[in-house]
This record gives structure tokens, sequence and C-alpha cells, in this order.
């Protein structure tokens, strides 16, 4: 079905479906107790230069369930891009592992990884994507979205609001584009998205896709509100007091919630998120700029519109669904 999973360009709609098919597969046998095994015996390494809660969970208990062995390998332990390349790195690793799990930095990096190592590579956040992260939400979004008879004919209208130029919101437009959704990004046009991908989408896909600084005009009529952090992993803190500055108008509250004009509008968000003052850094960000919620309300993300929760279990179904994809071939 596909040998490696490194963004959400390389697949076609009919590898998207595919793969969120078997995971809901995988998902009703892992719940009746009837999962089949298919990574018996293999060895899988996850590399992580950046932190990870639900990524490097899924693939540890998605191999796990399906039988087979991880190696975790942090920010700091091993040789890779200290005193060895990515590509003698990539040869050594092909030559004891079956699969390899890379988050890191540069898109090239599990290119590069995907060229020489010989084995299946699975990308899991990039600086440039996340596209394991997609598959969880177009499982989420399916899962919600068509538990509603009246919208068996229908397409849902996806939104992001915040940086729509990060790796989670390249990778959500990607997808929406591929699988027909509709998508619009409400931002500050800083963030907007490279015009060339926008315009190679809408002629490649017919995507409908809207990228605008007016909040309102993103959030009509959305069946689905998305957001992410406003710093990613590996930004500069100096970033912080301009995006606060600029993100706020674009803060997932109330008020946007009721711009929708739809009261069965869900609330995704990647995870993690800075929604109350929990976190230390959430604690810091009130010490320096006096604000206690970021991109999400306390009040939107724990209503009952948000699906988060359900949003990070499917990372683990998707997540071994690409594995099991892979070994299927
Ligand atoms: N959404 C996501 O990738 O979460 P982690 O950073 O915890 O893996
Ligand atoms: N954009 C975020 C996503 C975290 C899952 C980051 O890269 O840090």
């Amino acid at each position: 079905m596909i040998k490696h999973l490194l963004s959400i360009a390389q697949l076609s709609a009919e590898q998207i479906e595919g793969l969120v098919e078997l995971a809901t597969k995988l998902k009703a046998e892992k719940k009746n107790g009837t999962e089949k095994q298919y990574l018996k015996g293999k060895n899988i390494v996850l590399l992580f230069e950046k932190d990870s809660t639900r990524t490097r969970c899924a693939f540890e208990v998605a191999v796990a369930d399906q039988g087979g062995s991880t190696t975790y390998i942090g920010p700091t332990g091993s040789q890779m891009g200290v005193k060895e390349s990515i590509a003698d790195t990539a040869r050594v690793l092909g030559r004891m592992y079956d699969g390899i799990e890379y988050r890191g930095y540069g898109q090239t990096i599990v290119e590069d990884l995907a060229r020489y190592s010989g084995v299946p590579v699975w990308n899991g956040l990039t600086n440039e994507t996340h596209p394991t992260q997609f598959l969880a939400d177009y499982l989420t979004i399916k899962e919600h979205f068509y538990a509603n008879p009246a919208n068996k004919d229908k397409k849902p209208k996806v939104v992001f609001m915040g940086t729509a130029d990060n790796n989670v919101a390249m990778s959500l437009m990607v997808g929406c584009a591929k699988v027909g959704m509709e998508y619009a990004a409400a931002s500050p046009e800083c963030y907007f998205p490279p015009t060339q991908v926008v315009e190679k989408l809408r002629a490649e896909c017919g995507a409908k896709i809207t990228i605008t600084t007016s909040i309102e005009e993103a959030l009509k009529d959305a069946d689905f509100v998305y957001t992410d952090v406003w710093v990613s992993m590996g930004e500069p803190k100096s970033v912080w007091a301009e995006r606060i500055e600029k993100l706020l108008p674009y803060q997932v509250n109330s008020t946007a919630m009721k711009l929708t004009g739809r009261e069965s509008t869900k609330f995704l968000h990647c995870l993690p998120a800075f929604h109350d003052l929990k976190t230390t850094v959430g604690k810091q960000i009130f010490e320096q700029f006096g604000i206690s919620e970021m991109e999400v309300t306390n009040e939107v993300f724990e209503s009952e519109a948000s699906i988060v929760f359900d949003e990070a279990e499917n990372r683990l179904h998707t997540i071994k669904a690409a594995m099991v994809a892979s070994f299927l071939n």
C-alpha cells in the first residue's frame, strides 16, 4: 500500500482513505480483542530529536499490540547528527531494524533516512509537516461527522485558526484538499501558507481553500475548528511576544465558535494545548505577558464541542495502520 510515510503530499486520496479504513478496522479489532499481528518479530527504532507524548506512546503501544519491539532514542544519547551523518546513521539502522520513526527538524532528514536506510520510515513530525497527525485528524473528523446520518452525502468544512503555515496546519490543508474537504484558514497574513502550495492544491485537487485574515469569513459554516500552539518546538523563545500580539484575535473562544453559525461544530487540537495555567510554559507566559489562555480558552477546550481526546486516541490507531500498511506491501 505504502512503504514510507514522509508527508501527506506524497499520498493519493485513495491511499489516505485506505490508511484511515485500515485504522478503523484495527481500532475495532483492538476493542473487541481480535487484533491480528502483522509486526511479529519486527524491530522498530524511534528517533526523537524533539519531545513527544502522543506520538511516542502511539508508536510504542502500536508496535507492542502488533507483536514487535521498539528502541527509543531521545534528543540526546546517540551519535546521530553529532558525530555521524544522517546517511551513515540510516545505513546502520537499516541493518538492524525493520522500520524507523523520526521526529525532529528538517523534512530533508526524514527523506534522507528513507533514501539511505532501505527500510520503511514514518515521519513523526518535522518542522514542515506532521502527516501522522493528519491521519488521526481525518479519522476523528469522519467518526464524528458521519455519526450524523444527515451528513451521509456531505463533506465537512474544516477551519484552522492561528499560524496557518506551521507543520500541523500544512498537513491539514494538504490532507483536506486531497480528500475533498473544504478548508479555510484564518491567520495573520505573515503566517499564510505559501501561495504556490495553495494554488497547486486548487489546480491539482480542485480543492476549495480559503486563506483569509477574517475570522468571520473563515469560520462561517465550519463543521470543525482546529488550532495549534502559537510557537512550535524548535522555535526561539524570542518569537512569543510577536506571536501573542498577532494571534490573540485568532484565539478559539466561545465567540469564535459562535461565528460558525452552527450548534454542531466540533473543536480539534493536535495537543498539547495552552488553555490554563497548569503547565510550566503556561505559567511563564502568564508572568511575562499576563495571559492565562492562548490558542484556545479553557471554556472551549473543556466544552462538549471538544473532541481532542478522541483525536489523541486516534493517533494510536492511525500510526498503527501506517506501520501495518508498510509491511503489507
Ligand atoms: N500531537 C502530537 O504530536 O503530540 P506529541 O507532541 O505529544 O507527540
Ligand atoms: N506545531 C507543533 C505541533 C506539536 C504536536 C510543534 O511543532 O511543536
